[in-house]
This record gives C-alpha cells, structure tokens and sequence, in this order.
C-alpha cells in the first residue's frame, strides 16, 4: 500500500501590512469591534504589480528547501486558488513556468476555503493509486483584489498570501484520509457575483456573515466526527488542530468539539486574517518551522467555505 506523506511545508505573507487602525480609516469600524468578533488583528496586502502566482513561487520554493528536492524532481502541481492571475492558463502552470518544471500535469482546484483541503485530498489519490509520487500542493490567494473595500461585512476579514507542502510516497502514512462535500444550495450566502456573465466590474465579495458562521460551527462540527468515525479513532488520538483561519469563535467553537485545549490548536488567524486556501498551509508550515507539530505526531485540518464546500484531512506528520 502506497501513502502520501508531508516531505516539506513553506509559506509567504506578502511585506505590507495593514492594521485594523488603518482600517478604521476606511470603514465604519472599529480595532475593538474587529479583535472581538473575529481575533484579527492585522492582514498582509499584495503589492500593486505583485500577482498571485508570486506568493505561490516563494511558499513552494521554501517547501521544496525543506523537502530538500529540486523544482525538477516534482511530478504534479496542484493549486487551490480562488484568485487566480487569469482566466488561464491555470495559477499551477504559471507557477510551473516560474519554477522551471516542464511536461508534468498541473492544475488548479477551485474550492475557496477549503481549497487546500481539496487539492491534499486530489494530490493524495494521485499518490495512492502511483500516478504520482513528489507532489506540490499550494494554497495561494489574493483576496484583497475581491474585497470591496467600502464593505465593513467583508473587509475587515481578509487577507493575501500562499502556503505550500511537498507531498511525496511513502509506505508509511502520511495521510490517513481525507474528506470532502460541496452543497451548492449555499451559493447565495458567500459569493463573488462578477465573472464572464456579469462582467467583472464591481467583481466584489459579498457574504452573509451570520448565517455562515452558523453554518460552518455546525459543518466543522460534523467533520471532525465524521474524520474520527472513519479512522476509528476519537477525540483523544488528535495532536494537533489546524483549522482554516476565519474567525477565531469558529476555531474556538470546533476544539471545543474535540474537547482539545486550545494549546493543541495552531491560531495564525490574528496575523493575517482570512487567507482562503492559504490559510491551513500557512498556520501548518508555521507549526512546523517553530517546532510545535513533530514527525508521528497527528494532526486533523478542517476547513469551511463558498459553494458550501467543506472537509478535512487526517494525517501523521
Ligand atoms: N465593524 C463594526 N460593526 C460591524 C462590522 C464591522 N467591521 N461588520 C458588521 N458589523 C455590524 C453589523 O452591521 C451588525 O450591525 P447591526 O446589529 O446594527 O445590524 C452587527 O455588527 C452584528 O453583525 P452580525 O453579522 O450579527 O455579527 P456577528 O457576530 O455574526 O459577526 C462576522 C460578524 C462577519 C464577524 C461573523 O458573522 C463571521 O465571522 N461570519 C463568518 C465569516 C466567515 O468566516 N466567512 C468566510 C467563511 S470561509
């Protein structure tokens, strides 16, 4: 039996900074109001010029450092992205061309936040059945060119950035399972309208924040319960959480579920708001490199987003 295991993690946050202070300038808002509802305290902003598939080169470049393989060696690129460059090619060929990988498959995945759990999940039966076995898997947004920045719903949330992980076989896992759901008849609570048939003027995000939060506490609940229920497992066997990074109430109210203190959960959230699908590999590559997630231990991701899609990922680091 072949697994795919984590061979190396990075992740990039573009240079600028924008505070909630900044934020109170533009908005009718307040730092208060933001930390309290949500837990952020600051989100990173892509440069003008500066393009998603940028963040992506330098987080999967420090992925391939700590893998310690060469671009070359990799076999498969799969990017989860929400705000691609351009209507194509894909985000994953204009990082192949950066990085100078030629003739193996890459493609981009589309499923908001829980993007990353996607791609992991696609990458991982590339791996299983031996249809690849050095795989790049990214997560790369640059959400601040779809925020409204006159909306205090939405703009206070967001943020730019890329995380990546080098996924190579192995006859140990590696990743033990991974799940993942999609429910359309969500669509209208979290979307960006714009696109081929409305044009892409006003191309902004719009979200009813209550009911999504309502909606993901109940979702994420579900999956951790499905995840343990399918490793048969229970609460007491995970490590470590690493939830997508919303809303710190969100991630409170899941470890609350798997009754886990809140030590054993990696927050990154406040540093950089909600990064889409950056936002696992961001807060996994950051446990990682400061020594807090070690090799054996085991770790379950979770995340939430538009569509509704949903899902997770169990694995043993
Ligand atoms: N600053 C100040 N007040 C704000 C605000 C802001 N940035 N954004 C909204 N408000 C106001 C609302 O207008 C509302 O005012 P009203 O009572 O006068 O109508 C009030 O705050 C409460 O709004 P509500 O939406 O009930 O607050 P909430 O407790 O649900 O928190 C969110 C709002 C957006 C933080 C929360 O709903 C949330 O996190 N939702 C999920 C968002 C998310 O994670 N989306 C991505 C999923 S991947």
């Amino acid at each position: 039996m072949k697994y795919s295991s984590i061979a190396g993690t990075g992740g990039y946050l573009p240079e600028r900074v924008m505070t909630n202070a900044e934020l109170e300038a533009l908005v009718d808002t307040t730092d208060q109001w933001i930390r309290e509802r949500t837990g952020i305290r600051k989100r990173h902003l892509v440069a003008p010029g500066q393009t998603c598939s940028d963040l992506a080169e330098i987080a999967a470049r420090r992925a391939l450092k700590a893998a310690q393989m060469e671009p070359a060696e990799i076999d498969l690129i799969v990017v989860a992205t929400t705000t691609p460059d351009q209507i194509f090619p894909s985000l994953a060929c204009l990082l192949q061309q950066q990085l100078d990988i030629h003739g193996c498959a890459a493609f981009d995945v589309q499923a908001v936040c829980t993007g990353f759990v996607y791609a992991l999940s696609v990458a991982d039966q590339f791996v299983r059945t031996g249809n690849a076995s050095r795989v790049l898997v990214v997560g790369a947004e640059t959400m601040s060119r779809i925020i409204d920045w006159r909306d205090r719903n939405t703009c206070v949330l967001f943020g730019d950035g890329a995380g990546a992980v080098v996924l190579k076989a192995s006859d140990e896992p590696g990743v033990l399972s991974t799940h993942i759901h999609a429910d359309g008849a969500y669509k209208d609570l979290l979307q960006v309208r714009g696109g081929l048939v409305q044009g892409f003027d006003n191309a902004f995000m719009e979200m009813r924040g209550n009911e999504v939060f309502k909606m993901a506490v109940t979702t994420l609940g579900s999956i951790v319960d499905e995840t343990l229920a399918a490793n048969g497992m229970d609460q007491s066997d995970v490590d470590w959480l690493v939830p997508h990074q919303a809303n710190i109430r969100i991630i409170k109210a899941t470890a609350r579920k798997l009754k886990l203190p809140m030590d054993r959960v990696v927050v990154t959230v406040a540093e950089h708001g909600n990064t889409s699908s950056a936002s696992i590999p961001l807060a996994f590559d950051e446990a990682v490199r400061d020594g807090r997630i070690r090799r054996g231990e085991t770790v379950l991701m979770e995340g939430f987003g538009g569509g509704f899609t949903w899902g997770s990922v169990l694995l043993r680091y």
